[in-house]
């Protein structure tokens, strides 16, 4: 249980907000890259409060920007794009992607106005069919490259959820919440097949990047051996898991990043990959992307997908979960943990001082694979595609 104020200081993500600032020192996914095309350049984005605008220029580089134009704030996202940044529908002024006003058509000739505009602007990456953003102060940490998005021996696609109408930390208590596996997805077709009774033992482990989540499946039945799955909750926004693929004769990688779109909004990205020795997934390939409905209309939930299940828990919860209102037991000790490393964080930055997971070095960005193991569904050890296989660097 946290008071009113506790729950307050977690879960805002406004500007300067605390849980805000925080949440501004790391790089946040803004658009898949396949969203953004010749014929469709320009989309609408808010994260973390803050209304802006991503496009792809005539040259194929990535802007974000002000939705409204610093001129009389009519919206970019119904602008047009150049070779060198973009233009506002209403009178054309015009923006490079660093929110420098290069053009004023309706000002005198010889007028200097437009060297004293200084629109929004932040920088912006892509990596592994995502288009990643920072919104916090400089120096600015490298964008993590983690295994699922720079991997290239096998398939890679972008699944974009429909939003979550709720607050971005109930999605990431859920990551730290094992037990609900059995419960809430445990019918699931493929899933409930495999688990036969609640019997299991927990473990969160504190590490570089978050907290590595074991989960122990105890033996209910002589001659039964008791099977771990483990993988990382990535501070703060993000679960690294896999799951199995087709019916169980592969692996699928995943990583499932919840941003923040304001309070009580958050949109979920989910990064695939399926380790292959026919298929490439080469780094300058585009990725397929595609759009999932989680739900038809206010608790219309399509209950038969995992992220459906998931969605209808997080939002069930309320729009900010009222903390002051719960009764945490034994169980939610990961809950607790997260909780903790949280408000370490943002006493961190309130300090200072750098919070967890800050990449600064490229020598420990060149790929960062993770600690994934699923015996239930026979994943034994991390799984490492550079040792045996290259990648290109
Ligand atoms: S409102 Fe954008 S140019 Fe006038
Ligand atoms: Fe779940």
């Amino acid at each position: 249980m946290l008071t009113r104020e506790e729950n307050e200081l977690l879960t805002r993500v406004g500007r300067g907000t605390p849980c805000g600032e925080l949440l501004r020192r790391y790089w946040h996914p803004v658009a898949a890259a396949g969203e953004l095309t010749e014929q469709t350049p320009i989309r609408p984005v808010k994260i973390l409060g803050e209304e802006l605008v991503v496009y792809r220029d005539k040259q194929g580089k990535y802007g974000l920007v002000g939705e409204h134009c610093p001129h009389r704030l009519a919206s970019l996202a119904y602008g047009r794009v150049d070779e060198e940044g973009i233009r506002c529908p209403y009178h054309g002024w015009k923006f490079d992607r660093t929110g420098k006003c290069l053009e004023q058509p309706a000002e005198p000739a010889g007028s200097t106005f437009k060297e004293r505009i200084k629109h929004v602007a932040y920088p912006v990456e892509p990596l592994g069919g995502l288009i990643f953003a920072y919104l916090g102060p400089e120096p600015r940490p490298l964008l993590p490259r983690w295994d699922v998005l720079v991997w290239e021996n096998g398939r890679r696609w972008i699944v974009k959820d429909s939003i979550i109408d709720c607050n971005w930390l109930q999605p990431m208590e859920n990551s730290v919440d094992p037990a609900h596996l059995f419960w809430l997805h445990g019918d699931t077709a493929h899933l409930a097949r495999r688990v036969k009774k609640y019997a299991e033992r927990h473990e969160f482990i504190v590490f570089e990047f978050g907290i590595n989540k074991r989960r122990t499946s105890l033996p209910v039945g002589t001659g039964e051996a008791s099977l771990t799955d483990e993988h990382p909750l990535l501070f703060p926004t993000t679960l690294r898991h896999v799951a199995p693929y087709e019916d169980g004769r592969g692996h699928r990688h995943n990583l499932q990043i919840r941003v923040p779109i304001d309070d009580t909004h958050t949109q979920v990205f989910r990064a695939n990959f399926v380790p292959s020795d026919i298929e490439k997934s080469p780094a300058d390939a585009p990725v397929p992307f595609r759009y999932s409905q989680l739900k038809k209309g206010s608790r219309d939930y399509d209950l038969r997908m995992v992220s459906a299940q998931d969605s209808m828990a997080w939002e069930t919860q309320g729009p900010v979960t009222d903390r002051t209102q719960e009764r945490l037991g034994v169980e939610d000790e990961g809950i607790i943990i997260l909780r903790k490393l949280l408000k370490e964080q943002i006493e961190n930055v309130q300090n200072g001082r750098d919070p967890i997971g800050m990449i600064r070095d490229p020598a420990k960005n060149r790929i960062i694979e993770l600690n994934v193991i699923n015996e239930r569904i026979g994943l034994y050890r991390p799984a490492s595609l550079t040792q045996d296989r290259a990648i290109a660097s």
